[in-house]
């Protein structure tokens, strides 16, 4: 049996529409200097958030040559750190986020990469992310949480 020469030029089309639906959901993490490796959680309680080792007073910790983890707090309507003062990683670091949040859902999304997560009273969200390039990107609430949620964002700073 033989193929008619049309029915080819469908299939080959059929395929190079896949790889491009497949491209479009990879692309977020290339390109745009920083690396979505790893996803998972846990929990935390969202009422003694305050007296918690790490969120406590979140921030940034060294945990290795070239890694980081990076505790963030997300509230009505702030990013700590990321709000008030850049988070500030240095390039070429691996760094990873462990995001809650500490009163109703927020987002928390680095613009114009695929790090995005919602962050949850009592649950942790964790992800890491590699930093390649030097530049500075934009830290962003993308869950409605309140009169103050469209000015909710930060700053990360990668430093040389
Ligand atoms: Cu926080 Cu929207």
């Amino acid at each position: 049996m033989e193929i008619h020469a049309y029915e080819k030029l469908w299939l080959a089309l059929a395929l190079v529409l896949i790889v491009g639906f497949i491209g479009t959901i990879t692309y977020g993490a290339a390109g745009a200097g920083i690396d979505m490796i790893d996803d998972k959680g846990g929990t935390v309680d969202p009422a003694t958030l305050d007296q918690h080792p790490k969120f406590g007073d979140p921030g940034i910790e060294q945990n290795g040559e070239n890694s980081y983890d990076v505790y963030v707090v997300a509230r009505q309507f702030v990013f700590e750190p990321g709000t008030t003062e850049p988070l500030r990683v240095p390039a070429g670091s691996t760094v990873t986020f462990h995001v809650t949040a500490a009163d109703v859902i927020h987002g928390f999304e680095v613009v114009g990469t695929n790090a995005n997560t919602m962050a949850i009273p009592g649950q942790v969200a964790e992800f890491t992310v590699q930093f390649e390039e030097p530049g500075e990107y934009g830290m962003l609430c993308n869950e409605y949480c309140g009169s103050g949620h469209h000015v909710m964002e930060g700053k990360i700073v990668v430093m040389e």
